[in-house]
């Protein structure tokens, strides 16, 4: 109820803006480090919309979230070269070792998940980025260290 609250505090203040949404999403980013679930049906109501459209807006714009980021992101490429080398077999092994989906965090505010298309390393694909360091050639056994790295 306390996040609703605040979120509709948030909505109200910039609601007389023209074009609100984008300031209320970044206010509500400052305020709680995302934009949460609870301030979806808030903002829809508010500014007319459906809440597929806030929705779609938050997943299209990278600074938003609807969970605070981990303390470490690991981005896995899945664009077309890395694909073709087992990417997604990797990105398999990643969801499922950490038991998240892409942009979702881990429950112990460890890692953030997320896609990234091409990090310059085709050439040593499939490939994978954790808090800026990319890494290449990725098998289990490359793997193994890099999500133990995530998880600390
Ligand atoms: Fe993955 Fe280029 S396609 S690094």
């Amino acid at each position: 109820a306390d996040v609703a609250v605040r979120a509709t505090a948030i909505v109200d203040a910039n609601a007389a803006l023209e074009g609100p949404l984008l300031p209320i999403l970044h206010d509500l980013q400052d305020e709680f480090g995302c934009v949460p679930e609870e301030a979806v049906p808030v903002i829809a109501n508010r500014l007319n919309l459906s809440r597929a459209e806030v929705h779609g807006v938050v997943s299209f714009y990278p600074d938003f979230h609807h969970s605070p980021s981990g303390r470490h992101v690991l981005k896995v490429c899945r664009a077309e070269a890395c694909q073709s080398m087992g990417g997604e077999k990797i990105a398999d092994r990643v969801r499922s070792a950490l038991g998240i989906d892409w942009h979702e965090t881990t429950p112990d505010g460890a890692v953030t998940l997320e896609p990234v298309y091409c990090l310059g390393l085709c050439s040593c694909a499939p490939a994978a980025m954790l808090d800026g360091e990319v890494t290449g050639r990725l098998d289990e056994t490359r793997l193994a260290p890099l999500l133990d790295e995530a998880r600390r």
